[in-house]
């Protein structure tokens, strides 16, 4: 079963509706999801976001499936306690394992996951439907992605790699160079050799996207290289709009907290968010 996007219906008039300009709640395991909040920052520049990156607690990707509900709802906990009209689940693994707990526990907040996005977004992409899902452990054993573009390309040739590594890497900032690029050829390099047919590489989860020097240096500029970055930015736009939760015009911004290695998400800040000057520290915060 395809576990659908929560889009819920407007808030009914019984229960308050939350205030416009409070901000999107957005979180991940690490700073992957800052690649899901840049996205969010372009395509919505009058919201704010508070973006929580688990660093203590990272990887989620090879957890088991109770822990890292566990984990998830004490992240969405946390993000609704500081006030927020919208969760983005910037977290394929926790997308994969804990949207429906998440979005029952929040209930009517509306909560969005980012499997739904990027499965869309590969069916799109592929001229052959050849489509390769890198991911993490937790989301390759889940699933989620072949059965939501088998959803939508039922002609589609899906295959999975896990790959562990990249999670590291990029944590590490480690986005190019020979180290990258070796990781990358052992992990996906027989699947785009000619035979394999495959077109599309879907980057199942947010901290791949850091690694697309590495990923075209190894793999060339033969495969679309799709994430749920853009499609996700559309569904808040559109999920916001359709709660009548749209910010007010003005220039919106990003706060950030992190449970561990602030100095490392202000790093990636600095280099992936438009306009974020460092000028606010990021958070220590205990969940
Ligand atoms: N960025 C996350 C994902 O999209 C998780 C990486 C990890 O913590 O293993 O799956």
């Amino acid at each position: 079963m395809v576990r659908p996007v929560l889009i819920r219906p407007p808030l009914s008039s019984s229960r308050p509706a939350p205030d416009p300009s409070l901000p999107i709640g957005v979180f991940d395991s690490g700073v992957g999801g800052l690649t899901v909040a840049a996205a969010l920052r372009r395509r919505l520049p009058a919201e704010h976001l508070l973006y929580l990156g688990d660093v203590a607690r990272l990887p989620y990707g090879t957890k088991s499936p109770a822990t890292v509900v566990r984990y998830a709802l004490q992240a969405a906990h946390f993000l609704v306690r500081r006030g927020v009209k919208l969760l983005v689940m910037a977290c394929n693994t926790a997308s994969a394992h804990a949207l429906g707990e998440v979005a029952e526990a929040l209930a009517p907040l509306p909560v969005l996951g980012v499997v739904e996005a990027g499965a869309a977004a590969a069916a799109a992409a592929s001229r052959t439907g050849g489509i390769v899902v890198a991911a993490t452990e937790g989301t390759t054993a889940s699933g989620v992605y072949p059965r939501a573009i088998a959803a939508r390309r039922p002609d589609a040739r899906v295959s999975q790699v896990a790959c562990p590594l990249f999670v590291a890497l990029a944590e590490e900032g480690m986005t190019a160079g020979p180290i990258a690029e070796a990781v990358v050829r052992a992990s996906l390099g027989e699947r785009f050799a000619a035979p394999a047919g495959n077109d599309t590489l879907l980057l199942g989860c947010t901290h791949f996207p850091l690694l697309v020097p590495a990923l075209r240096a190894a793999l060339g500029h033969g495969p679309a290289l799709v994430d749920c970055g853009e499609a996700v930015a559309d569904q808040a736009a559109t999920l916001l709009a359709a709660h009548g939760l749209t910010a007010p015009e003005g220039a919106g911004g990003i706060r950030l907290a992190a449970t561990g290695g602030a100095g490392r998400v202000a790093r990636h800040a600095a280099a992936l968010l438009p306009g974020w000057t460092g000028g606010t520290p990021v958070e220590e915060v205990d969940l």
